[in-house]
């Protein structure tokens, strides 16, 4: 099969292609890693390089070759199924070679069109899905004598799954075709169409135009320099004029700005993001909050029976501080699933229900499908996403943009912060419309919010203690993470930080849970993170867990409140952070725990923005 994470990049105009696409390949990276390729066009032959490896690697082995031409298209795979190889790699040709395609998504029906095809002489010598699609191309345009662009359309037309494509072809050396169904796929416009860009995200070519295009699903486009931009429905062919927006984020301003990651940097922007993440929405001095997305529907969610999130990963647990905040502040009924859980365990969605995704990347195949399950069923669907324009952004009635900027690292850190914020806000402005909480209660947690940026800088300023806790354990196995209420989510994030960039087995629990199973594995020298800033009504409950962790011997880490000599006097470690209201607590304790796993990474010289077996976006479900 082929790579369903990928990233794919396409240029047509009237420079060297090469350049550009590597330099997009690179911006995407963090889409898959394991393989790389390209093939340029131009001319009556399609030359095309892909090995397994890195963009870099692909650079260096193809440096000195002929790479001229004007049209190209590149792919870095991240691979579900069949091992990263070089023949596994795309661009995949069809068989006469004057067809080059590249791909993210799965072709479900391949094995039946794979057979039909080898029996009228195809050969495949990948494992890839994507072969097929591009042996179908070549053969119904054959047999139907078909143009290039027509052929595309059609082979689409047979093809089951998803797609998102880049397909160029040597008799037609000035035309690209593109289409997505399920994947992302966005042009870029520079000087009127005399050049094109072709990318799963805009952040590919964001050093060329600003000016872009995005193909709604089941749609193809053809793109030619200097010629209009055509966009159509792959069945049927109904025309439409494409919308052409300005994107508002400065992409092209990315980088690690003189740190060693892209997620050391992206947790240290965090008093930026969190201040993005609230500005021109929130009067700290009136304590109201306003949610534009969100205006046609304020007044319906305020009075919702229930709301239920659906979300995956770091994403799931920023939604359980929101359930937790929610119901608390403003007292209505909230559920948080899994969305992977929630699609198959035939759930109770009723009309009345407000449903709300909240994704990153925006184009998480779990939660893309709740949210389709979701509106099946009548629900109101909205959706908290990082990403402007994404197909989660898409696919909900309205929503709430977190406005971190983009995200690099593979470990969620600053779009977490940034979801709890949104999270928090929508509490508050719920907590407003529906006067659960007195103006003068609801001015002070506003006033709490709008000092979290500070105060997470004031965080940071504990480097050097977690990068030494981190140096200490840098041999330990395994790790438990503990807190109680709003510092429950927080122990289940920072025990997914750990695991997933520094391959250490961590377990996030709530505290209380440990005697009911768990402390059998707390022995001499296990380190066990406890949360227990003083703020937390549980903070009694939390120093007898940590009584109970001490008598098994574990070693404790404790992240207490600034001051807190007595909790800081059970611990074999401390991390202080500033005394902060339970209602953003979360935002606060969370940093420590980035660090610490950010540091455990290093010091463990893991690759720590692209961790093994990980792709920042997991369009696959
Ligand atoms: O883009 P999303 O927020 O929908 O992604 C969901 C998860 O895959 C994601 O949060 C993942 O758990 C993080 N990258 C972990 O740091």
């Amino acid at each position: 099969m082929g790579g369903v994470m990928c990233g794919i990049v396409g240029y047509v105009g009237k420079r060297s292609a090469s350049p550009i696409l590597f330099q997009g390949l690179t911006n995407l990276e963090y889409r898959g890693y394991d393989s790389a390729g390209i093939a340029l066009g131009g001319e009556s032959e399609i030359r095309f390089y892909k090995y397994k490896g890195t963009v870099k690697n692909l650079e260096n082995v193809v440096s000195g070759r002929d790479l001229h031409g004007t049209i190209g298209i590149g792919h870095t795979r991240w691979a579900t199924h069949g091992e990263p190889s070089d023949l596994n790699a795309h661009p995949h040709l069809s068989q006469d070679g004057t067809i080059a395609l590249v791909h993210n998504g799965i072709i479900e029906n391949a094995r039946t069109i794979s057979s039909m095809l080898e029996e009228e002489g195809y050969v495949f010598i990948s494992e890839t899905d994507t072969e097929v699609l591009a042996h179908l191309i070549e053969f119904v345009g054959k047999k139907a004598d078909l143009s290039f662009s027509e052929a595309v359309r059609e082979a689409l037309v047979q093809v089951e799954g998803t797609f998102a494509v880049a397909v160029i072809s040597s008799r037609n050396p000035d035309t690209m075709v593109v289409a997505r169904r399920g994947s992302p796929l966005v042009v870029g416009i520079r000087d009127s169409g005399s050049e094109f860009f072709v990318a799963s995200d805009a952040l590919a070519f964001a050093e060329h135009t600003r000016f872009v295009a995005y193909l709604k699903e089941n749609e193809i486009a053809v793109l030619r320099s200097g010629d209009d931009f055509r966009v159509s429905a792959i069945k049927g062919g109904k025309k439409r004029h494409p919308e052409i927006i300005e994107i508002e984020e400065d992409l092209a301003v990315i980088g690690k700005e003189g740190f060693d990651h892209f997620m050391e940097k992206e947790i240290f922007e965090q008093p930026r993001t969190v201040r993005d993440s609230m500005r021109g929405r929130l009067d700290p001095k009136t304590g109201s909050v306003r949610l534009g997305g969100l205006d046609d529907y304020m007044g319906r969610l305020a009075e919702a029976d229930r709301i239920v999130f659906v979300a995956c990963g770091t994403s799931y647990y920023a939604a359980v501080l929101g359930e937790y905040l929610i119901e608390r502040y403003a007292g209505i009924p909230v559920e948080v699933e899994y969305a992977s859980e929630f699609r198959y365990r035939h759930p109770l969605i009723r009309k009345s229900d407000f449903v709300i995704a909240v994704s990153q990347s925006g184009e998480t195949a779990d939660t893309l499908a709740a949210i389709r399950l979701a509106k099946e069923s009548g629900a109101t669907v909205l959706g908290i996403c990082n990403v402007v324009g994404s197909s989660i952004a898409r696919a909900t009635d309205a929503g709430v943009y977190t406005h971190a900027g983009p995200e690099i690292g593979v470990a969620s850190t600053k779009a977490f912060t940034a979801q709890v914020t949104v999270l928090a806000l929508l509490a508050l402005a719920l907590a407003e419309k529906r006067h659960t909480l007195s103006c003068k209660e609801r001015k002070r947690l506003a006033r709490e919010l709008y000092l979290v940026p500070d105060k997470i800088e004031t965080t940071l300023e504990t480097r050097m203690e977690c990068e030494s806790i981190a140096e200490q354990y840098a041999e330990a196995e395994n790790a438990f993470y503990l807190g109680r209420g709003v510092c429950y989510p927080v122990a289940m994030e920072g025990a997914l930080k750990l695991k997933e960039i520094s391959y250490v087995h961590a377990e996030g629990y709530p505290a209380g849970e440990m005697k009911h199973g768990p402390i059998a594995l707390v022995e001499d020298g296990v380190p066990v993170v406890v949360l227990a800033p003083n703020a937390a009504e549980t903070h009694e409950k939390v120093i007898s867990n940590i009584r109970e962790m001490k008598a098994r011997r574990g070693s404790i880490v404790a992240i207490v409140t600034e001051g807190d000599a007595e909790t800081a006097s059970l611990a074999n470690h401390t991390v202080s952070i500033p005394e902060a209201d339970e209602f953003v607590l979360a935002l606060i304790a969370v940093i420590p725990l980035q660090l610490i796993a950010y540091y455990s990474a290093t010091i463990r010289g893991c690759d720590v923005d692209r961790p093994r077996n990980l792709a920042k976006s997991v369009t696959v479900e």
